[in-house]
């Protein structure tokens, strides 16, 4: 028995019915893209949210977490209400919960209820997706357990309408499919707008390169309205292009379509992701021919095309990149949404000590507080454990 399985049955005094596993993911490159119908290429972390489960008959749904102190709350299901998500100290509980309102709505039934008891070590508000890994852990779990006929896919979407409309979070649909979805050794290349899957072979070991994650430990929040602000200049941009979505704009046209935006802002906003969505497919290309180095340039430029023009960078994220990539990285750009957590620098195996050294000295020279620095191989998707 694993120790989220023994927690489980210290807690609830029985054993789970089986216990499931999904990870956070980095993304390589490909950012803020996923709400403009563009493509994406994250790749699933080693840490992961695991959760113990079992079925009950009487509708409730009680849900523990070893790395909150909120205690078990206790949720009716048939009165999960996105206008009343679980407050204060249990906030954590509507990721978990959203799920559950999520698959009830869309007629899933899991009526029975549940006893959830999940464990992470995924850092939270670090860029890494944690909240994605406990909502798709506790999807596949409960779609299990009630065997619900769930694609993968479907699980992510799923899982996303929890955070959209349940936590209230407008992300897209990048880091639900990368944790549901990824495969162990490879990039995930989704089309956002048809969903189409591509798994890129990644294996950066064999080639003699590691992937540092340098988490700034600056805590990001995207429901503090930045990101949703960034989603809606987009919109806005893509009307006055008369186009459906930013996707739709080639980049061979973007100097044209930039001359037909008056707003310096749309400009900005309209560059990044045009030009974004080029280096996702230039990266693309890139490791399918084993050019895994020439990529680092790349993830450079996607960096301050996030400075420059997206502004969702900050100075440890930028110090992080500066620093890695004079202490010898291929490139290194800031992951995820931004405003805070972590940065990813591509660099030779044995280069890791020193590149570490020099990051972790220039945040101490800059008065910041330490990074947090770890590597991270291209790891598996959702799965149950047991
Ligand atoms: C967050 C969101 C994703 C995506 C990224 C930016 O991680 O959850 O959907 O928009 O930001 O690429």
């Amino acid at each position: 028995m694993n120790a989220t399985a023994r927690e489980f049955r210290e807690l609830y005094g029985y054993p789970p019915e089986g216990v499931w596993a999904a990870p956070g993911r980095v993304n390589l490159i490909g950012e803020h893209t996923d709400y403009n119908d563009g493509f994406v290429l994250p790749f699933a972390l080693p840490q992961r949210t695991e959760a113990a489960a079992a079925r009950r008959g009487d509708g409730l749904l009680r849900l523990h977490s070893a790395d909150a102190p909120s205690g078990v709350v206790s949720l009716d299901i048939a009165a999960l209400d996105p206008a009343h998500p679980p407050p204060g100290a249990a906030s954590w509980a509507a990721y978990p919960a959203g799920v559950v309102w999520a698959l009830r709505d869309a007629g899933l039934p899991v009526g029975g209820g549940a006893d959830l008891h999940v464990r992470s070590d995924v850092p939270t508000g670090a860029g890494l997706s944690s909240s994605a890994a406990l909502e798709v852990a506790v999807g596949l779990a409960l779609a299990d357990l009630y065997g619900l006929a769930l694609t993968r896919p479907e699980l992510a979407a799923l899982a996303r309408r929890a955070e959209n409309a349940y936590v209230g979070v407008p992300c897209g649909v990048m880091d639900q499919t990368a944790s549901a979805c990824a495969t162990d050794g490879h990039a995930l290349h989704l089309d956002t707008r048809s969903l189409e899957q591509r798994h890129i072979p990644f294996d950066c070991a064999a080639a003699g390169l590691r992937l540092l994650v340098i988490d700034t430990r600056v805590k990001h929040a995207l429901a503090d309205g930045a990101y949703a602000r960034r989603r809606s200049s987009c919109h806005e941009a893509a009307a006055v292009l008369g186009v459906p979505a930013l996707r739709d704009l080639p980049y061979e046209e973007l100097e044209q379509a930039l001359a037909g935006l008056a707003d310096p802002l749309h400009r900005k906003r309209v560059r990044h992701v045009v030009t974004e969505n080029e280096r996702v497919v230039r990266i693309v290309e890139l490791l399918r021919s084993g050019a895994f180095r020439e990529a680092g340039p790349l993830l450079t430029e996607g960096h301050a095309s996030l400075r420059d023009d997206y502004e969702v960078s900050c100075p440890e994220l930028d110090l992080a990149v500066a620093a890695a990539n004079a202490a010898g990285a291929y490139g290194s750009r800031m992951t995820g949404g931004g405003f805070g957590g972590s940065a990813l620098a591509l660099i030779d195996a044995d280069a890791e000590p020193e590149v570490a050294r020099a990051v972790t000295g220039a945040f101490r020279g800059a008065g910041h507080a330490p990074p947090r620095i770890t590597t991270a191989a291209p790891s598996a998707g959702a799965a149950r454990l047991r």
